[in-house]
């Protein structure tokens, strides 16, 4: 097994917490599940043709890095995992790069389909995809 997918095992069975009043974040795994769905997330992205390059300068990987911790963050913080979000808003970080509905639309399907391969419970699933969309 590769070291990639035996850290996809570990992260896919990392602890979710079934406590319905902990915070949406911990209920879908916090830290470990979150950064295995962005590496899906941006996995996905970058194979699709159109969506990629938009994304052309995280083809280094320093970037690619930089462009996760910055999701991570903004995720947990949009699943009540974390006070706030000091990067940019979603609207400020987007409005200059021309993204048309449907690439937006279509990068808002990459988000369905990875999130799904991480098993959230429906209830985290739903907002989730409510509170990003
Ligand atoms: C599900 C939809 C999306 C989410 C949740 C999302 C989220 C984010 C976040 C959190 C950042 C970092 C903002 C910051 O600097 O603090 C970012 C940056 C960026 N996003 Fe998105 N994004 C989405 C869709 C898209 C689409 C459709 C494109 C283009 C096709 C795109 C292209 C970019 C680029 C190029 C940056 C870097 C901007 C910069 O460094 O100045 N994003 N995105």
């Amino acid at each position: 097994m590769s070291a990639k997918s035996f850290r996809n095992v570990v992260e896919e069975s990392a602890s979710v917490v079934t406590d319905e009043n902990a915070s949406l974040y911990d209920q879908l795994g916090g830290d470990p599940k979150m950064k295995l769905f962005i590496d899906y997330f941006l996995d996905g992205i970058m194979a699709d043709q159109e969506l990629a390059c938009y994304h052309q300068k995280f083809k280094d990987p320093h970037q690619m890095e930089i462009l996760k911790f910055k999701l991570l963050n903004f995720f947990k913080w949009k699943l009540d995992g974390a006070p706030f979000y000091i990067g940019t808003p979603m609207y400020e970080a987007h409005k200059n790069l021309g993204i048309t509905d449907e690439v937006f639309d279509a990068a808002s399907a990459v988000f369905t389909s990875q999130l799904r391969r991480i098993k959230p419970k429906m209830k985290v699933f739903r907002e989730f995809v409510q509170r990003v969309g």
